[in-house]
């Protein structure tokens, strides 16, 4: 049986396919671009492996019912996302359907087939007064923007399925070799390649995480992985291990890529973004260790990793 994946396309869908390679049927909305040249592109690198990749958008409930009717998989991990999360602030409709309406709809089919649902899901859920430690996964979400409110609501969606694992990660950033990937890591080396000063907020503590790294627990939580049981249903932090600001991890950025450029701090207020983002969302990631989840490295290590696998850095 297959495992469904949305967000085919996307960075953690993407990484989540190839894995998966035949046991994978991808899907995605496939705006303006064909499925056999998007298949093409998405095939990366050395953990490649072919896998189907077919239309699906997700706001369409009938679509939705009828592919996942038809396909019955095994598993279903909800990947695809709105996630441009300051333009959320100015469509929060086209948000809505898709990190939450599109999620009830799943959930609502799912129970129908028996299927379980893996939904992805965000630090940004969080943002409240700190409570000055990582938030647990039973801690009270209070989201910021538009973005945070229609994942959160993605999440409880999801829930209403018995079958559901929610998994909460925080600053994802592809391989390097995901050349339609869209993250901070990539923004920074075009930014600093331009030999532009870069002016990154201090302000804000999470921790940044490596899709590959987080792929694998997906996988280890879905009972994709070596154990081959899916973990108790319910919500599981996953991320890179340690803590970091986006202007320190910037820095690590520029100096990993060999970079003579200045990185400036600055706070979140002068920076004017439209959506507000939480000042300190990092994630504790016992649960998901407590259930046996494979080791995640601190997010140092993952950076070093994703830049020891860089072997065209002009690229990124
Ligand atoms: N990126 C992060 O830093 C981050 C942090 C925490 C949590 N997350 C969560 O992690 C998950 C994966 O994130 P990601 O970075 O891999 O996302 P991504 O790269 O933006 O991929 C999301 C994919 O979903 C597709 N999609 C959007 N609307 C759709 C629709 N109506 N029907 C079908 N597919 C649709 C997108 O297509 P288009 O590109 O054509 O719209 C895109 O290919 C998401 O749930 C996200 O909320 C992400």
């Amino acid at each position: 049986m297959a495992v469904l994946v949305t967000g085919a396309l996307g960075q953690l869908g993407g990484e989540l396919c190839r894995r998966l390679g035949r046991e994978a049927v991808g899907v995605d909305v496939l705006a303006g671009t064909d499925a056999a040249g998007a298949a093409a592109s998405l095939h990366v690198g050395a953990e490649n492996r072919p896998f189907q990749l077919q239309r699906l958008d997700l706001t369409n409930r009938r679509q939705v019912l009828e592919t996942i009717r038809r396909v019955r998989p095994a598993a279903l991990i909800n990947c695809a996302a709105y996630t441009a999360v300051d333009q959320a602030e100015k469509e929060p409709e086209r948000a809505e359907a898709v990190n939450a309406t599109a999620v009830s709809n799943l959930a609502e089919v799912c129970a129908e087939v028996d299927c379980p649902l893996i939904q992805i899901s965000t630090d940004y859920v969080f943002g409240g007064q700190s409570l000055g430690r990582p938030w647990r996964e039973d801690d009270q979400p209070e989201p910021q923007c538009v973005y945070a409110a229609t994942k959160l609501r993605g999440e409880q969606a999801a829930a209403q399925w018995t079958k559901h694992i929610i998994v909460r990660t925080c600053g994802l950033y592809a391989r390097p070799s995901d050349a339609r990937a869209k993250n901070f890591v990539r923004t920074i080396l075009r930014f600093a390649r331009h030999g532009r000063t870069l002016q990154v907020v201090n302000d804000q503590h999470c921790t940044p995480s490596y899709v590959p790294h987080v792929a694998e627990a997906v996988l280890f939580l879905a009972g994709l992985g070596d154990r081959g049981l899916p973990a108790p249903w319910g919500i599981y932090h996953v991320t890179n291990r340690g803590q970091t600001t986006w202007y320190d991890f910037a820095v690590e950025i520029v100096r990993l890529a060999g970079l003579d450029v200045p990185v400036a701090p600055i706070t979140s207020a002068e920076y004017g973004a439209l959506a507000r983002r939480p000042s300190y969302s990092v994630l504790d990631t016992s649960r998901y260790h407590a259930v046996g989840g494979p080791q995640m490295p601190d997010w140092q290590t993952a950076l070093g990793e994703y830049f020891s696998q860089q072997s065209d850095f002009a690229s990124s």
